[in-house]
C-alpha cells in the first residue's frame, strides 16, 4: 500500500477518534489519524473531563481541609490556596495522560498526523498542517470524529476574559469573586462547585426548572441543596436576558418569572450545552448535509449518507459523553474490519461530578413516567449507610427504577460521594437486563456506600433492611 493510502483515516483525536484508531490498528488495519491540536485527547483531555477532574480534586482537598480536618483533630493554622500550583499541578495531569495516548498511538504504527482535514472527495482527505502545507491522505474508510465546541448565548456573546466557556474556566488565574455560571448542566455544576469551595460566590442561573435535567427532580432539588452548602445559589427558572460591564465588574439581568433579577459577577461562565464541530471538514464536497443541531446523520453502522465516510461521537446524535464516542469508537471499527461492532444506548452512564457525585442510567422516575411506564421506585438514603456515617458522605440516596410488570431495571440514580464508581454495578445489572431482584440478591461488601444501591433495590419491594 502507497505511504500516504490508509485502510482507516480518523479525524480528530478524542476519546472517540483516537480509541477508534487504536482498535482498527488492534484489528490489522492501516490506520491514521489526524487532529489540529499538537497534543492528543481532544476536548475530554486537554479541556474537560480530566483537567476539571484534576480541580475538583484540589478543591475538594482544600475544602475538606478548611471545613472538615479539625472535627477529625487535624488542625492546620492559617492553610491557604494558591491557584497557580494548582493550575500547574492540572497542567501536569494532562501532560501525563498526553503523553500516554501518544505512547499508545505510535506503538501500534498509527500514522499520526497533526494539521486541519478537509474531505475532497469520500476516499481523500487533505491536511493543511500548522505551517500552510498541504498534504494528502487516501482513504478506503474515513471516521469523522470531531467532537464539538460551547455553544454560545446571543445576549452574554464570548470574549475570554469576563464572558467564557469551560475552556477558561478551567484555566482562571485567580478565584473570582463572584461567579455566575449560565447553565445547570454538568458544566456548570462542576465548575461552580470548583470556584465555590475555593470562595468564590457562584450563581447558578438555570433555565429550566431544576438544575441537572438529566436526573429526576427529587435528585436535583437534594443536589441544589448540597451544593448551596459549598457556596453554590442555583436560581431555577430563571432566563438571561443580556448583562453590563459596570464600575463594580459585571451585572447580568435575568428574568424568574415575572420577576426581574440582576446578578453581580466578576466573571460570567456561559455553559449552556455543545455544538458539533464539523467546520472545515468539507462536508459539502461530499454530499453531507448537516440536521437541525448540526449533527452529522449515521445509520445504525455509523455510515453517513456519503460512501466511505463514518461519524461518531459528539458530531452525531446521543448524548455528548466521552465514554459513548469510545464505545462508539470501538464498534465502527470492529464494523469496518467485518466483525460486530455494537453499542448499548440503554446503559449509557452519566455522571455529575459534584460533591456528593451524581451518576445516573437508563430512564429516571419522571421520564418512565412521563413515557406511560407503570414503575416501582426504591430508595436508599445515604444518611443511614454504615459507611457513609464513618466517612462524612451522608448527602445523598440511590433510587432504583424498576418495570412494575417485568421488574426489570429501567434506570438507576444515586447521588453520593462516588457515585460515579458505584454506578457502575448498575449498568452491568442493566447491560444485562437484569431486575431490580437480581440487583438485589447481589451480595455487597460491608460496609460500603454501594450497599446503598443493593438496599434501593431491596426497597422496590419494601424490603430494605437498613431503612423503617
Ligand atoms: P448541558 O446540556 O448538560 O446543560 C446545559 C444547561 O443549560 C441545561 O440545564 C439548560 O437548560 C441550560 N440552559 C440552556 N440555555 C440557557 C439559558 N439561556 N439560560 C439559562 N440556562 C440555560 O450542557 P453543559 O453543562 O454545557 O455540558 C455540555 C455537554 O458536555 C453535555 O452534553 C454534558 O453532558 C457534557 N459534559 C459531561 C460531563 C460529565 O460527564 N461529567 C462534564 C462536562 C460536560
Amino acid at each position: 500500500m502507497p505511504e500516504n493510502t490508509f485502510d482507516l483515516v480518523v479525524i480528530g483525536a478524542g476519546p472517540g477518534g483516537y480509541v477508534c484508531a487504536i482498535r482498527a490498528s488492534q484489528l490489522g488495519l492501516k490506520t491514521a489519524i489526524i487532529d489540529k491540536r499538537a497534543e492528543l485527547g481532544g476536548t475530554c483531555l486537554n479541556v474537560g473531563c480530566i483537567p476539571s477532574k484534576a480541580l475538583l480534586h484540589s478543591s475538594e482537598l482544600y475544602y475538606d481541609i478548611a471545613h472538615h480536618a479539625a472535627d477529625h483533630g487535624i488542625l492546620i493554622e492559617g492553610s491557604r490556596f494558591d491557584v497557580a500550583t494548582m493550575m500547574k499541578n492540572k497542567d501536569a495531569v494532562v501532560a501525563k495522560l498526553n503523553s500516554g495516548v501518544k505512547h499508545l498511538i505510535t506503538k501500534r504504527n498509527i500514522t499520526l498526523f497533526q494539521g486541519t482535514a478537509t474531505l475532497k472527495n469520500s476516499s481523500t482527505v487533505a491536511v493543511l498542517n500548522t505551517e500552510g502545507k498541504e498534504q494528502i491522505f487516501i482513504a478506503k474508510k474515513i471516521v469523522i470524529a470531531t467532537g464539538s465546541v460551547p455553544s454560545a448565548i446571543p445576549s452574554l456573546p464570548f470574549d475570554g476574559v469576563s464572558i467564557v466557556s469551560s475552556d477558561q474556566a478551567i484555566a482562571f488565574t485567580e478565584i473570582p469573586k463572584r461567579l455566575v455560571v449560565v447553565g445547570g448542566g454538568a458544566i456548570g455544576l462542576e465548575l461552580g462547585s470548583v470556584w465555590g469551595r475555593l470562595g468564590s460566590q457562584v450563581t447558578v442561573v438555570e433555565f429550566l426548572p431544576q438544575i441537572a435535567p438529566s436526573c429526576d427532580a427529587d435528585i436535583a432539588k437534594l443536589l441544589a441543596r448540597a451544593l448551596k452548602k459549598q457556596g453554590v445559589t442555583c436560581e431555577t427558572g430563571t432566563g438571561v436576558t443580556g448583562y453590563k460591564k459596570t464600575s463594580d465588574g459585571l451585572e447580568v439581568y435575568a428574568k424568574q418569572g415575572d420577576k426581574e433579577l440582576t446578578f453581580k459577577a466578576d466573571k460570567i461562565l456561559v455553559a449552556v450545552g455543545r455544538r458539533p464541530f464539523t467546520e472545515s471538514l468539507g462536508l459539502e464536497n461530499v454530499g453531507i448535509k448537516t440536521d437541525d443541531k448540526g449533527r452529522i446523520p449515521v445509520d445504525h453502522h455509523y455510515k453517513t449518507s456519503a460512501d466511505n465516510i463514518y461519524a461518531i461521537g459528539d458530531v452525531i446524535q446521543g448524548v455528548m459523553l466521552a465514554h459513548k464516542a469510545e464505545d462508539e469508537g470501538v464498534a465502527v471499527a470492529e464494523i469496518l474490519a467485518g466483525k460486530a461492532g455494537h453499542v448499548n444506548y440503554n446503559a449509557i452512564p452519566g455522571v455529575i461530578y459534584t460533591q456528593p457525585e451524581v451518576a445516573t442510567v437508563g430512564i429516571g422516575e419522571d421520564s418512565a413516567k412521563k413515557q406511560g411506564f407503570a414503575v416501582n421506585i426504591g430508595k436508599f438514603a445515604l444518611s443511614a449507610n454504615g459507611r457513609a456515617i464513618a466517612s462524612d458522605a451522608t448527602d445523598g440516596i440511590a433510587k432504583v427504577i424498576a418495570c412494575a410488570k417485568t421488574d426489570r431495571i429501567l434506570g438507576v440514580q444515586i447521588m453520593a460521594s462516588n457515585a460515579s464508581e458505584i454506578i457502575g454495578a448498575a449498568v452491568t445489572h442493566m447491560e444485562y437486563c437484569g431486575s431490580s431482584e437480581d440487583l438485589a440478591r447481589t451480595v455487597t461488601a460491608h460496609p460500603t456506600l454501594s450497599e446503598a444501591l443493593k438496599e434501593a433495590a431491596l426497597a422496590v419491594e419494601k424490603r430494605a433492611i437498613h431503612a423503617l
